[in-house]
Parts: C-alpha cells; structure tokens; sequence
C-alpha cells in the first residue's frame, strides 16, 4: 500500500520523505488555510520535494471553472494531481482533464455508487473519507470494502485513496481490505512505528549492556 501524508506543512513532508514513507501528498483547502501559505507556492515547493502525486484542490463549483483552475495548476508541476469534489460538475471535470492526461482525485467520497461514477468518468484516485463517516456513525471501512469490490469486479484502475485517517487503527483496516494509498495526517504515520513492548525491550537491553560496561 502507498502511503500519502495529508498536510501542507513543508518541514513535515520534507522529514517523511527523507524517511522514504511517503509517496505522495495530498492537500485540501482547509489544509492550505492552516499552512497560512500562499497555495501555487507552497504547492510548488511540495512538488519539488516529493516526486509522487500531489494533491491540489481546485475552489471552483462548475464544470468549466474546475476544469480552468485545473489546467492552471498543472502548470506549476509535472506530479500535479487535479482534486475535484464528487458533484456532476467534478465528474465532468474530471472526464474533461484526465483526457488532457492529467492526474485527478475524485475527492469528498461517501458512498460506493459516488465511487462507482468516478471510475466511470475516468479518476485517477477515488477518495473515500472513512473518518468522517464515523464521526456520523457510520462504519467508513465498509465503504473501502465495498469500493474495492466493485471496483475489481469489474477491473477499474482507479486507485483507492482512503482518506479522512485518523488513527492507526484505520491504516491497519484500510491495508486489509487492499486500499491502493492511504493518506494520513503526519502523526499517524508515525505512531504506526510505536509499540509499548518495542520502548519496553529497548529499556530492558539498554539496562543489561550497561552491566557489561562495554562500548561499540
Ligand atoms: O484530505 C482530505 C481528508 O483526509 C480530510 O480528513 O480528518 O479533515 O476528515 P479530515
């Protein structure tokens, strides 16, 4: 499974991908909001960073708007991926810049026929929000199942990006059910790599090399 970090703060992406865990990146304008970033800027320096896809969301609400907006931020960089929301409008957008050749995440999914019609019209990477339907009580894993289904039923090669992870829990779920990429908040990347037993063993052999008072 690819791992995409969802953020627009440079110095975590910048760490991440220094690691080799990251991918891609992607971003949201809420997430530039929080960067207080100027957005072809920041989008840019994201560019030069991480050569996988990155994430910019396109503001407009019409078909012809997005599809303006998204030619223009194409320009800044190659691993530019066009981020449409999941309305008529984005799937039209959608059809209109993959023709181009264009990357596009199909964004703001919640249902598996939502999905389903992204395929269709041609997505690079669907982008189911699993956090979100839990906060209304709703199992967002199911909706991953369910997409993966369907989509290999019928060989789409639109790639499942859960997104909406809060946990490490739902990058675990996610793995299971075979999500092409996940997209996670810089913190849930790394607390994947913690284990109580891991700092527990690291003390207990810490302790026991010092009694044989040796040096490496
Ligand atoms: O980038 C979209 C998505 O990952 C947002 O997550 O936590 O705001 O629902 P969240």
């Amino acid at each position: 499974m690819k791992f995409f970090v969802d953020t627009a703060e440079v110095k975590d992406i910048r760490e991440l991908q220094d690691m080799g865990l990251i991918d891609g990146v992607t971003t949201n304008p809420s997430l530039i909001a929080k960067s207080g970033r100027n957005f072809k800027e920041v989008i840019a320096e994201i560019c030069a960073i991480c050569p996988g896809p990155i994430s910019a969301e396109v503001v407009s609400l019409d078909a012809d708007g997005m599809i303006r907006e998204g030619r223009d931020l194409r320009k800044i960089a190659s691993n530019v991926t066009v981020k449409v929301p999941l309305t008529l409008d984005g799937l039209k957008a959608c059809k209109t810049l993959t023709g181009e050749g264009a990357m596009v995440n199909v964004t703001l999914c919640f249902s598996a026929n939502q999905a389903l019609l992204a395929a269709k019209a041609g997505a690079t990477f669907i982008s189911p929000f699993i956090g979100r339907l839990d906060d209304i009580h709703q199992d967002g894993t199911e909706l991953i199942a369910e997409i993966r289904q369907i989509y290999d039923n019928y060989a789409y090669e639109t790639e499942i990006l859960a997104a909406s992870i809060r946990t490490p829990l739902h990058v675990k779920q996610v793995a299971l059910i075979g999500a092409d990429v996940a997209t996670c908040p810089p913190a849930v990347i790394k607390a994947l790599a913690k284990h109580p037993l891991t700092d527990k063993g690291i003390e207990q052999f810490m302790a026991d090399w010092k009694k044989t008072g040796q040096t490496i």
